[in-house]
């Protein structure tokens, strides 16, 4: 378990209380999902199984006697309960006990599985604690949970493969905590247990070179970012932060303007207007503040993002679906740096704001288009030239052909602007579709 905020304990448990979190699901074969399953281990201790039912919090939810996640409980010292027993020692004296009756033979979680008998043996006061405090990666890991407090997870592997963002942390944590060397015994105590070889896991790389010497700073790296603020441009995903690190580094100590345009995935499985829909993160945006420490930093979105604050951060509402509201976005916006477009990626909203910001870039600045290979089908104009296609065969040709003459105007109009264009392909191999220009302002 890591902690990822303070929590006053003190403050939380009453006098005589103990406090655990409901659990997660219900590991398979005792068949406890089922009340009168629990008859025997209640009856061992002169117990009836009590009436009260819990909803567990993952899986099939199921509503079952009580039962606890065995992996954090909270007491006080002492005496407590009718019983006026010290609740830890109390609690491994029933599991043995249950253990030498043989009661679940096969049974490995028995201290899980005795945790309400020994509540309800005793008679303290039972206080359960919020998710936030037993927060399982394992069964929760994939959704975004800021509010998590102190985390769970089982092996060191989990923690990275289910939620690498609060892996990371962790890792973090504890470099903070012990010193430079820590990263070396990490490795070396825990080496095998982590999927070094998966070729996802970029972790070991990060912390060792092939030598086993520990490398320096690793936490610095974009790609180490990325994977930590959980946006999809490190290393699980499509790899931008490669070039990114390259294109990006000259900016990393300078007071430069920089706008990404789409700031938090998921967008597409909302039912309703995308505009109306709850936004609870800005994955990228954390990743660019802490990347780059100087840069004012713009977030453009039809999604409100207005409750996001940092004050190197400013964010602008705009539909890029009408193209007036995006040449107002770039003539009320200062001239930019660096700009990315990882919005809807419609093939009319990257070409529109491309005519529309391109030309106010600042002298030498980057324009970057992600996500070339697949345009969202619903909004996707029917027959028009894929921004790929346009600018591949701009690098190729220095000529922009597209099936709308008056686009294929408006783009020939301003190549003079154009020092470089570069398009890369899926995972930077040349075989695959086209995935992500670059392309820098004279
Ligand atoms: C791929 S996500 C951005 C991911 C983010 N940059 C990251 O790396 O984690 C795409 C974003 O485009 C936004 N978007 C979709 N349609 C849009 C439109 N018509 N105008 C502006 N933004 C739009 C969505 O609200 C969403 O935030």
């Amino acid at each position: 378990m890591f902690f990822r905020k303070y929590i006053d304990f003190e403050g939380l448990l009453g006098d005589g209380e103990v406090m655990a979190a409901t659990a997660d699901y219900m590991g398979g074969g005792l068949g406890l999902e089922r009340p009168e399953n629990w008859k025997d281990v209640y009856a061992h201790f002169g117990l009836d199984i009590p009436s009260v039912r819990r909803r567990l919090l993952a899986g099939r939810k199921l509503e079952v006697p009580p039962y606890y996640n065995g992996g954090f409980v909270a007491f006080r010292e002492g005496e407590i309960g009718q019983k006026k027993e010290q609740f830890g020692l109390a609690r491994y004296q029933d599991c043995m006990s249950v253990d030498r009756a043989g009661i679940f033979p096969e049974w490995k979680s028995l201290d899980q599985v005795v945790l309400p008998v020994t509540i309800e043996r005793l008679g303290v006061n039972f206080k359960l604690a919020p998710e936030t405090i037993n927060y399982n990666v394992r069964a929760h890991g994939s959704k975004s949970y800021d509010s998590a407090e102190l985390v769970h997870y089982h092996q060191f592997n989990t923690i990275f493969t289910h939620h690498l963002p609060f892996g990371y942390e962790a890792l973090e944590n504890m470099e903070a905590v012990l010193d430079s060397k820590f990263l070396t015994e990490f490795v070396t105590q825990y080496g095998d247990e982590l999927d070094w070889h998966s070729p996802k896991n970029r972790l070991r790389q990060r912390l060792m070179n092939s030598d086993g010497e520990t490398l320096n700073s690793p936490t610095k790296d974009l790609e180490y970012l990325a994977d930590k603020f959980g946006t999809d441009k490190g290393s699980t995903r499509h790899r931008y932060t490669d070039l990114y690190q390259l294109i990006l580094e000259p900016y990393r100590n300078t007071r430069c303007n920089f706008l990404e345009m789409g700031l938090q995935g998921g967008w597409r499985n909302f039912g309703g207007e995308v505009a109306e829909r709850p936004t609870d993160d800005c994955p990228s945006i954390r990743m660019w503040l802490s990347y780059l420490k100087k840069a004012q930093i713009y977030g453009l979105d039809v999604s409100d993002f207005s409750w996001f604050y940092d004050p190197r951060f400013t964010f602008y509402r705009c539909d890029m679906e009408e193209r007036s509201q995006i040449a107002t976005a770039a003539s009320i916006l200062p001239q930019m740096d660096v700009i990315i477009d990882d919005a809807s990626h419609a093939s009319h909203h990257q070409q529109d704001a491309f005519l529309e910001f391109f030309p106010r870039l600042k002298s030498g600045g980057v324009y970057i288009i992600e996500d070339l290979r697949r345009q969202p089908p619903q909004l996707e104009r029917e027959g028009i030239t894929k921004t790929g296609d346009l600018l591949y065969n701009y690098q190729i040709t220095r000529e922009f052909l597209h099936s709308n003459t008056k686009t294929q105007r408006a783009f020939n109009k301003i190549k003079d602007l154009i020092a470089t264009c570069f398009v890369f392909q899926v995972g930077y191999r040349k075989e695959m579709p086209h995935q992500i220009a670059v392309i820098q302002r004279r």
